[in-house]
Protein backbone atom coordinates (compact mmCIF):
# COMPACT_ATOMS: atom_id res chain seq x y z
CA UNK A 1 0.00 0.00 0.00
CA UNK A 2 1.47 3.48 -1.03
CA UNK A 3 1.44 6.24 1.50
CA UNK A 4 1.03 9.60 0.23
CA UNK A 5 0.98 12.71 2.65
CA UNK A 6 -1.28 15.63 1.73
CA UNK A 7 -0.05 19.11 3.18
CA UNK A 8 -3.33 21.73 3.29
CA UNK A 9 -6.14 19.05 2.83
CA UNK A 10 -8.45 20.73 5.18
CA UNK A 11 -7.83 24.01 2.45
CA UNK A 12 -10.02 25.16 -0.79
CA UNK A 13 -7.80 23.20 -3.35
CA UNK A 14 -6.67 19.99 -0.62
CA UNK A 15 -9.80 19.58 0.36
CA UNK A 16 -11.04 18.80 -3.52
CA UNK A 17 -7.76 16.99 -3.96
CA UNK A 18 -7.44 14.77 -0.67
CA UNK A 19 -11.31 13.49 -1.44
CA UNK A 20 -10.17 12.71 -4.89
CA UNK A 21 -7.52 10.21 -4.08
CA UNK A 22 -9.33 8.62 -0.80
CA UNK A 23 -11.81 7.80 -3.08
CA UNK A 24 -10.89 6.84 -6.07
CA UNK A 25 -7.36 5.16 -4.84
CA UNK A 26 -8.49 3.09 -2.02
CA UNK A 27 -5.02 1.12 -2.41
CA UNK A 28 -3.53 4.22 -1.27
CA UNK A 29 -3.42 5.33 2.89
CA UNK A 30 -3.72 9.00 2.55
CA UNK A 31 -2.45 11.18 5.46
CA UNK A 32 -4.15 14.45 5.53
CA UNK A 33 -1.48 16.96 7.84
CA UNK A 34 -2.74 20.18 8.21
CA UNK A 35 -2.44 23.09 10.66
CA UNK A 36 -5.94 24.28 10.67
CA UNK A 37 -5.17 27.58 10.24
CA UNK A 38 -7.95 30.11 9.73
CA UNK A 39 -7.90 28.53 6.17
CA UNK A 40 -8.05 25.43 7.38
CA UNK A 41 -11.73 23.78 7.71
CA UNK A 42 -12.14 20.14 8.55
CA UNK A 43 -16.12 21.09 7.33
CA UNK A 44 -14.14 20.61 3.86
CA UNK A 45 -13.66 17.18 4.21
CA UNK A 46 -16.53 16.05 7.05
CA UNK A 47 -17.65 13.20 4.32
CA UNK A 48 -14.74 11.32 3.60
CA UNK A 49 -13.33 11.33 7.78
CA UNK A 50 -14.18 7.74 8.36
CA UNK A 51 -12.78 6.27 5.00
CA UNK A 52 -10.49 3.64 6.48
CA UNK A 53 -7.76 4.49 3.83
CA UNK A 54 -7.35 8.10 5.26
CA UNK A 55 -6.32 9.78 8.35
CA UNK A 56 -5.79 13.47 9.75
CA UNK A 57 -3.24 14.60 11.17
CA UNK A 58 -3.02 18.35 12.79
CA UNK A 59 0.12 19.64 12.38
CA UNK A 60 2.79 23.08 11.51
CA UNK A 61 4.92 22.15 8.39
CA UNK A 62 6.96 24.66 9.74
CA UNK A 63 7.70 22.75 13.28
CA UNK A 64 11.07 21.13 11.76
CA UNK A 65 11.37 18.53 14.52
CA UNK A 66 7.28 17.30 14.56
CA UNK A 67 7.95 16.77 10.35
CA UNK A 68 10.70 14.81 11.14
CA UNK A 69 9.64 12.53 13.54
CA UNK A 70 6.37 12.30 11.43
CA UNK A 71 8.22 11.06 8.34
CA UNK A 72 9.98 9.13 10.49
CA UNK A 73 7.51 7.15 11.69
CA UNK A 74 5.03 6.64 8.36
CA UNK A 75 7.82 6.43 5.65
CA UNK A 76 5.76 8.17 3.58
CA UNK A 77 6.05 7.26 -0.07
CA UNK A 78 5.20 10.36 -1.73
CA UNK A 79 4.09 14.22 -0.78
CA UNK A 80 1.79 16.42 -2.50
CA UNK A 81 2.23 19.50 -0.93
CA UNK A 82 -0.74 21.72 -1.01
CA UNK A 83 -0.23 23.71 2.53
CA UNK A 84 0.60 27.71 2.19
CA UNK A 85 -0.69 31.11 3.62
CA UNK A 86 -2.42 32.37 0.13
CA UNK A 87 -3.90 35.27 -0.03
CA UNK A 88 -1.99 38.13 -1.35
CA UNK A 89 -3.42 40.66 0.60
CA UNK A 90 -2.40 39.08 3.60
CA UNK A 91 1.40 38.72 2.12
CA UNK A 92 0.92 42.37 2.10
CA UNK A 93 0.36 43.40 6.11
CA UNK A 94 2.34 40.22 6.79
CA UNK A 95 5.09 38.64 4.81
CA UNK A 96 7.09 36.84 7.11
CA UNK A 97 4.26 34.26 7.93
CA UNK A 98 4.34 33.70 4.44
CA UNK A 99 8.03 32.99 4.37
CA UNK A 100 7.92 30.67 7.49
CA UNK A 101 4.99 28.76 6.11
CA UNK A 102 5.84 28.81 2.25
CA UNK A 103 9.30 29.12 2.32
CA UNK A 104 10.87 27.38 5.83
CA UNK A 105 7.85 24.81 5.72
CA UNK A 106 8.49 23.60 2.39
CA UNK A 107 12.36 23.01 3.30
CA UNK A 108 11.51 21.37 6.32
CA UNK A 109 9.08 18.81 3.87
CA UNK A 110 12.13 18.57 1.33
CA UNK A 111 14.68 17.65 4.17
CA UNK A 112 12.07 15.26 5.73
CA UNK A 113 11.28 13.21 2.70
CA UNK A 114 15.01 13.55 1.11
CA UNK A 115 16.22 12.10 4.77
CA UNK A 116 14.05 8.79 4.65
CA UNK A 117 14.23 7.76 1.01
CA UNK A 118 17.92 8.67 1.90
CA UNK A 119 18.82 8.05 -1.90
CA UNK A 120 16.48 5.03 -3.03
CA UNK A 121 14.09 7.00 -4.90
CA UNK A 122 12.41 4.14 -6.87
CA UNK A 123 8.84 5.02 -6.71
CA UNK A 124 9.04 8.11 -4.68
CA UNK A 125 7.41 11.22 -5.77
CA UNK A 126 7.73 15.12 -4.37
CA UNK A 127 4.80 17.27 -5.98
CA UNK A 128 5.01 20.98 -4.77
CA UNK A 129 1.98 22.74 -5.86
CA UNK A 130 2.69 26.14 -7.02
CA UNK A 131 1.15 29.07 -8.79
CA UNK A 132 1.26 30.75 -12.18
CA UNK A 133 2.11 34.39 -9.77
CA UNK A 134 5.64 33.37 -9.49
CA UNK A 135 6.28 34.39 -13.33
CA UNK A 136 4.93 38.25 -12.04
CA UNK A 137 2.54 39.76 -14.41
CA UNK A 138 1.77 39.94 -18.50
CA UNK A 139 0.94 42.99 -20.70
CA UNK A 140 -2.11 42.72 -22.60
CA UNK A 141 -0.63 40.15 -24.51
CA UNK A 142 1.28 36.88 -24.54
CA UNK A 143 0.95 33.75 -22.19
CA UNK A 144 3.06 32.05 -18.97
CA UNK A 145 4.71 29.11 -20.10
CA UNK A 146 6.97 26.59 -17.82
CA UNK A 147 10.10 28.76 -19.18
CA UNK A 148 8.69 32.30 -18.52
CA UNK A 149 11.27 33.64 -16.50
CA UNK A 150 10.13 34.27 -12.70
CA UNK A 151 9.18 37.74 -11.83
CA UNK A 152 7.41 37.39 -8.45
CA UNK A 153 5.37 41.00 -7.20
CA UNK A 154 4.04 40.22 -4.16
CA UNK A 155 5.40 38.69 -0.61
CA UNK A 156 3.17 35.78 -1.39
CA UNK A 157 4.38 34.73 -4.96
CA UNK A 158 7.76 35.59 -3.61
CA UNK A 159 7.70 33.29 -1.35
CA UNK A 160 6.00 30.67 -3.50
CA UNK A 161 8.85 31.49 -5.83
CA UNK A 162 11.71 30.85 -3.70
CA UNK A 163 9.53 27.30 -2.31
CA UNK A 164 9.74 26.29 -6.29
CA UNK A 165 13.47 26.89 -6.30
CA UNK A 166 14.01 24.86 -3.49
CA UNK A 167 12.52 22.04 -4.51
CA UNK A 168 14.09 22.16 -7.99
CA UNK A 169 17.36 22.69 -6.59
CA UNK A 170 16.83 19.52 -4.24
CA UNK A 171 16.33 17.57 -7.55
CA UNK A 172 19.40 19.04 -9.27
CA UNK A 173 21.37 18.57 -5.98
CA UNK A 174 20.13 15.71 -4.40
CA UNK A 175 18.44 13.94 -7.02
CA UNK A 176 14.91 14.00 -5.32
CA UNK A 177 11.88 12.96 -7.53
CA UNK A 178 9.89 16.04 -7.98
CA UNK A 179 7.07 17.73 -10.23
CA UNK A 180 5.74 21.13 -10.13
CA UNK A 181 2.73 22.52 -11.11
CA UNK A 182 1.80 26.53 -11.93
CA UNK A 183 -1.87 26.98 -11.60
CA UNK A 184 -3.74 30.12 -12.42
CA UNK A 185 -6.59 31.38 -10.26
CA UNK A 186 -8.92 28.88 -8.78
CA UNK A 187 -12.67 29.00 -7.91
CA UNK A 188 -15.33 26.39 -6.70
CA UNK A 189 -17.07 25.02 -3.85
CA UNK A 190 -15.60 25.59 -0.43
CA UNK A 191 -13.30 28.96 -0.94
CA UNK A 192 -12.47 30.86 1.16
CA UNK A 193 -14.81 34.08 1.32
CA UNK A 194 -11.35 36.54 1.70
CA UNK A 195 -10.68 35.81 -2.18
CA UNK A 196 -12.79 37.67 -5.29
CA UNK A 197 -15.67 34.84 -6.37
CA UNK A 198 -16.93 33.94 -2.76
CA UNK A 199 -16.00 37.31 -1.34
CA UNK A 200 -18.77 38.88 -3.91
CA UNK A 201 -21.03 35.60 -3.13
CA UNK A 202 -21.14 36.28 0.25
CA UNK A 203 -21.28 40.02 -0.39
CA UNK A 204 -24.28 40.15 -2.53
CA UNK A 205 -26.08 37.51 -0.10
CA UNK A 206 -25.69 40.33 2.84
CA UNK A 207 -26.23 43.57 0.22
CA UNK A 208 -22.66 44.69 1.45
CA UNK A 209 -20.50 46.77 -1.22
CA UNK A 210 -18.68 44.86 -3.73
CA UNK A 211 -15.03 45.94 -3.69
CA UNK A 212 -13.25 46.36 -6.74
CA UNK A 213 -10.01 47.09 -6.53
CA UNK A 214 -8.11 49.96 -8.86
CA UNK A 215 -9.79 50.53 -12.02
CA UNK A 216 -11.43 46.95 -12.39
CA UNK A 217 -9.58 46.03 -15.71
CA UNK A 218 -6.80 43.44 -13.89
CA UNK A 219 -6.88 40.06 -15.86
CA UNK A 220 -6.90 36.71 -13.92
CA UNK A 221 -7.52 33.07 -15.84
CA UNK A 222 -10.15 31.36 -14.00
CA UNK A 223 -10.23 27.23 -13.12
CA UNK A 224 -12.58 25.27 -11.61
CA UNK A 225 -11.40 23.67 -8.10
CA UNK A 226 -12.52 20.19 -9.57
CA UNK A 227 -10.36 20.81 -12.71
CA UNK A 228 -7.14 21.52 -10.89
CA UNK A 229 -7.90 18.31 -8.37
CA UNK A 230 -7.81 16.33 -11.51
CA UNK A 231 -4.87 18.08 -13.13
CA UNK A 232 -2.60 16.93 -10.01
CA UNK A 233 -4.02 13.35 -10.09
CA UNK A 234 -2.48 13.31 -13.57
CA UNK A 235 0.66 15.26 -13.19
CA UNK A 236 1.55 12.81 -9.93
CA UNK A 237 0.92 9.84 -11.82
CA UNK A 238 2.23 10.14 -15.12
CA UNK A 239 4.36 13.60 -14.55
CA UNK A 240 6.99 13.12 -15.64
CA UNK A 241 10.34 13.55 -12.64
CA UNK A 242 12.25 17.10 -12.75
CA UNK A 243 9.01 18.94 -15.19
CA UNK A 244 7.46 21.53 -14.42
CA UNK A 245 3.30 21.81 -15.68
CA UNK A 246 1.33 25.05 -16.13
CA UNK A 247 -2.42 24.53 -15.37
CA UNK A 248 -5.05 27.36 -16.45
CA UNK A 249 -8.74 27.57 -17.65
CA UNK A 250 -7.93 28.88 -21.16
CA UNK A 251 -10.52 31.28 -19.33
CA UNK A 252 -9.54 34.98 -18.91
CA UNK A 253 -12.18 37.63 -17.81
CA UNK A 254 -11.28 41.38 -16.48
CA UNK A 255 -12.76 41.40 -12.89
CA UNK A 256 -14.96 44.27 -13.50
CA UNK A 257 -16.48 41.89 -16.19
CA UNK A 258 -16.69 39.18 -13.78
CA UNK A 259 -17.99 40.70 -10.99
CA UNK A 260 -20.86 42.22 -13.12
CA UNK A 261 -21.47 38.59 -14.63
CA UNK A 262 -21.85 37.41 -11.37
CA UNK A 263 -23.82 40.14 -10.20
CA UNK A 264 -26.52 38.59 -12.69
CA UNK A 265 -25.98 35.07 -11.60
CA UNK A 266 -26.86 35.82 -8.47
CA UNK A 267 -30.01 38.33 -9.30
CA UNK A 268 -31.35 35.17 -11.17
CA UNK A 269 -30.81 33.10 -8.47
CA UNK A 270 -32.06 35.24 -5.60
CA UNK A 271 -35.33 35.98 -7.55
CA UNK A 272 -33.84 39.82 -8.08
CA UNK A 273 -34.54 42.71 -10.38
CA UNK A 274 -31.74 42.58 -13.16
CA UNK A 275 -29.41 45.12 -12.51
CA UNK A 276 -30.11 44.80 -7.94
CA UNK A 277 -26.81 43.38 -7.01
CA UNK A 278 -24.57 45.25 -9.56
CA UNK A 279 -25.62 48.67 -7.83
CA UNK A 280 -23.52 47.49 -4.77
CA UNK A 281 -20.54 47.75 -7.01
CA UNK A 282 -17.72 50.15 -5.51
CA UNK A 283 -13.93 50.94 -6.59
CA UNK A 284 -11.94 50.79 -3.83
CA UNK A 285 -8.26 51.44 -3.13
CA UNK A 286 -6.01 49.44 -5.38
CA UNK A 287 -3.92 46.19 -4.06
CA UNK A 288 0.00 47.47 -4.31
CA UNK A 289 1.75 45.82 -6.49
CA UNK A 290 -1.34 44.93 -8.36
CA UNK A 291 -0.46 42.29 -11.29
CA UNK A 292 -2.17 43.34 -14.44
CA UNK A 293 -2.93 39.94 -16.06
CA UNK A 294 -2.53 36.47 -15.61
CA UNK A 295 -3.06 33.95 -18.63
CA UNK A 296 -1.48 30.70 -18.80
CA UNK A 297 -0.04 28.29 -21.47
CA UNK A 298 -1.70 25.47 -21.06
CA UNK A 299 -0.35 23.49 -24.12
CA UNK A 300 2.59 20.83 -22.27
CA UNK A 301 -0.24 19.41 -20.18
CA UNK A 302 -2.46 19.14 -22.82
CA UNK A 303 -0.22 17.99 -25.26
CA UNK A 304 2.30 15.89 -23.02
CA UNK A 305 -0.50 13.84 -20.38
CA UNK A 306 -4.21 15.19 -22.46
CA UNK A 307 -5.43 17.40 -19.56
CA UNK A 308 -8.09 20.28 -20.50
CA UNK A 309 -10.35 21.94 -18.03
CA UNK A 310 -13.80 19.85 -18.36
CA UNK A 311 -16.17 22.40 -16.97
CA UNK A 312 -16.92 25.92 -18.46
CA UNK A 313 -16.92 29.06 -16.89
CA UNK A 314 -20.51 29.25 -16.94
CA UNK A 315 -21.17 25.58 -15.66
CA UNK A 316 -18.66 26.01 -13.17
CA UNK A 317 -20.15 29.42 -11.97
CA UNK A 318 -23.66 27.72 -11.65
CA UNK A 319 -22.30 25.44 -9.28
CA UNK A 320 -20.29 27.27 -7.04
CA UNK A 321 -23.30 30.10 -6.37
CA UNK A 322 -25.71 26.83 -6.34
CA UNK A 323 -22.95 25.22 -3.38
CA UNK A 324 -22.64 29.00 -1.24
CA UNK A 325 -26.40 28.62 -1.48
CA UNK A 326 -26.92 25.71 -0.27
CA UNK A 327 -24.25 26.06 2.19
CA UNK A 328 -24.89 28.76 4.27
CA UNK A 329 -23.82 27.17 7.35
CA UNK A 330 -20.79 26.88 6.16
CA UNK A 331 -20.39 30.46 5.07
CA UNK A 332 -21.83 31.70 8.49
CA UNK A 333 -19.30 29.93 10.28
CA UNK A 334 -16.24 30.94 8.12
CA UNK A 335 -17.14 34.22 8.17
CA UNK A 336 -18.15 34.56 11.81
CA UNK A 337 -15.36 35.72 14.34
CA UNK A 338 -11.91 36.81 13.25
CA UNK A 339 -12.93 37.03 9.57
CA UNK A 340 -14.83 39.93 10.46
CA UNK A 341 -11.57 41.80 11.98
CA UNK A 342 -9.46 40.86 8.28
CA UNK A 343 -12.20 42.29 6.39
CA UNK A 344 -12.96 45.76 8.22
CA UNK A 345 -9.08 46.18 8.22
CA UNK A 346 -8.59 45.32 4.83
CA UNK A 347 -11.41 47.19 3.14
CA UNK A 348 -11.93 49.92 6.08
P1 LIG B 1 -6.00 27.77 1.34
O1 LIG B 1 -5.49 29.01 1.99
O2 LIG B 1 -7.45 27.62 1.08
O3 LIG B 1 -5.57 26.49 2.19
C1 LIG B 1 -4.29 26.36 2.74
C2 LIG B 1 -4.32 25.20 3.71
O4 LIG B 1 -3.00 25.05 4.25
C3 LIG B 1 -5.26 25.42 4.90
O5 LIG B 1 -6.00 24.25 5.16
C4 LIG B 1 -4.31 25.72 6.06
O6 LIG B 1 -4.82 25.33 7.33
C5 LIG B 1 -3.07 24.93 5.67
N1 LIG B 1 -1.86 25.50 6.24
C6 LIG B 1 -1.48 26.80 6.22
N2 LIG B 1 -0.32 26.94 6.90
C7 LIG B 1 0.04 25.71 7.33
C8 LIG B 1 1.14 25.22 8.07
N3 LIG B 1 2.09 26.04 8.52
N4 LIG B 1 1.21 23.90 8.33
C9 LIG B 1 0.23 23.05 7.88
N5 LIG B 1 -0.85 23.47 7.19
C10 LIG B 1 -0.94 24.79 6.92
O7 LIG B 1 -5.16 27.63 0.01
P2 LIG B 1 -5.60 27.11 -1.45
O8 LIG B 1 -6.19 28.23 -2.19
O9 LIG B 1 -6.33 25.85 -1.30
O10 LIG B 1 -4.15 26.83 -2.09
C11 LIG B 1 -3.52 25.57 -1.91
C12 LIG B 1 -2.19 25.60 -2.64
O11 LIG B 1 -2.40 25.83 -4.02
C13 LIG B 1 -1.25 26.69 -2.16
O12 LIG B 1 0.05 26.16 -2.15
C14 LIG B 1 -1.39 27.79 -3.20
O13 LIG B 1 -0.21 28.53 -3.30
C15 LIG B 1 -1.65 26.97 -4.44
N6 LIG B 1 -2.44 27.63 -5.50
C16 LIG B 1 -3.65 28.22 -5.19
C17 LIG B 1 -4.40 28.77 -6.23
C18 LIG B 1 -5.75 29.41 -5.96
O14 LIG B 1 -6.34 30.01 -6.86
N7 LIG B 1 -6.31 29.30 -4.75
C19 LIG B 1 -3.93 28.74 -7.53
C20 LIG B 1 -2.69 28.15 -7.80
C21 LIG B 1 -1.97 27.58 -6.77
O1 LIG C 1 -3.18 33.01 -9.83
C1 LIG C 1 -3.20 32.09 -8.80
C2 LIG C 1 -3.45 32.80 -7.48
O2 LIG C 1 -4.81 33.22 -7.50
C3 LIG C 1 -3.17 31.92 -6.27
O3 LIG C 1 -1.81 31.60 -6.24
C4 LIG C 1 -3.57 32.65 -4.98
O4 LIG C 1 -3.39 31.79 -3.87
C5 LIG C 1 -5.01 33.06 -5.09
O5 LIG C 1 -5.38 33.79 -3.94
C6 LIG C 1 -5.26 33.90 -6.35
O6 LIG C 1 -4.60 35.18 -6.24
P1 LIG C 1 -5.30 36.54 -6.74
O7 LIG C 1 -4.65 37.66 -6.03
O8 LIG C 1 -5.36 36.61 -8.21
O9 LIG C 1 -6.81 36.27 -6.20
P2 LIG C 1 -7.86 37.20 -5.44
O10 LIG C 1 -9.14 36.43 -5.39
O11 LIG C 1 -7.33 37.75 -4.18
O12 LIG C 1 -8.06 38.41 -6.47
C7 LIG C 1 -8.49 38.20 -7.80
C8 LIG C 1 -8.51 39.54 -8.50
O13 LIG C 1 -9.57 40.35 -7.92
C9 LIG C 1 -7.25 40.35 -8.30
O14 LIG C 1 -7.01 41.12 -9.48
C10 LIG C 1 -7.57 41.29 -7.14
C11 LIG C 1 -9.04 41.55 -7.34
N1 LIG C 1 -9.83 41.80 -6.10
C12 LIG C 1 -9.69 40.93 -5.06
C13 LIG C 1 -10.40 41.10 -3.89
C14 LIG C 1 -10.23 40.15 -2.74
C15 LIG C 1 -10.72 42.86 -6.03
O15 LIG C 1 -10.86 43.64 -6.99
N2 LIG C 1 -11.42 43.03 -4.87
C16 LIG C 1 -11.30 42.22 -3.80
O16 LIG C 1 -11.96 42.45 -2.75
Amino acid sequence: MKKIIITGGAGFIGSHVIRRFVKKYPQYQIFNLDALTYAGNLENIADIQNEPNYTFIKGDIVNEDFINELFQKHQFDAVIHLAAESHVDRSITDPLSFVKTNVIGTMNLLNAAKQIWNNNFEGKRFYHVSTDEVYGTLGATGLFTETTPYAPNSPYSASKASSDHFVRAYGETYGLPYVITNCSNNYGPNHFPEKLIPLLINNIIQNKPLPVYGDGKYTRDWLFVKDHAVAIDLVFHEGINHETYNIGGFNEWQNIDLVKLLCQKMDEKLGKVSGTSEKLITYVKDRPGHDLRYAIDANKINKELGWSPSVTFEEGLEQTIDWYLENSEWLNNVTSGSYQKYYDNQYE
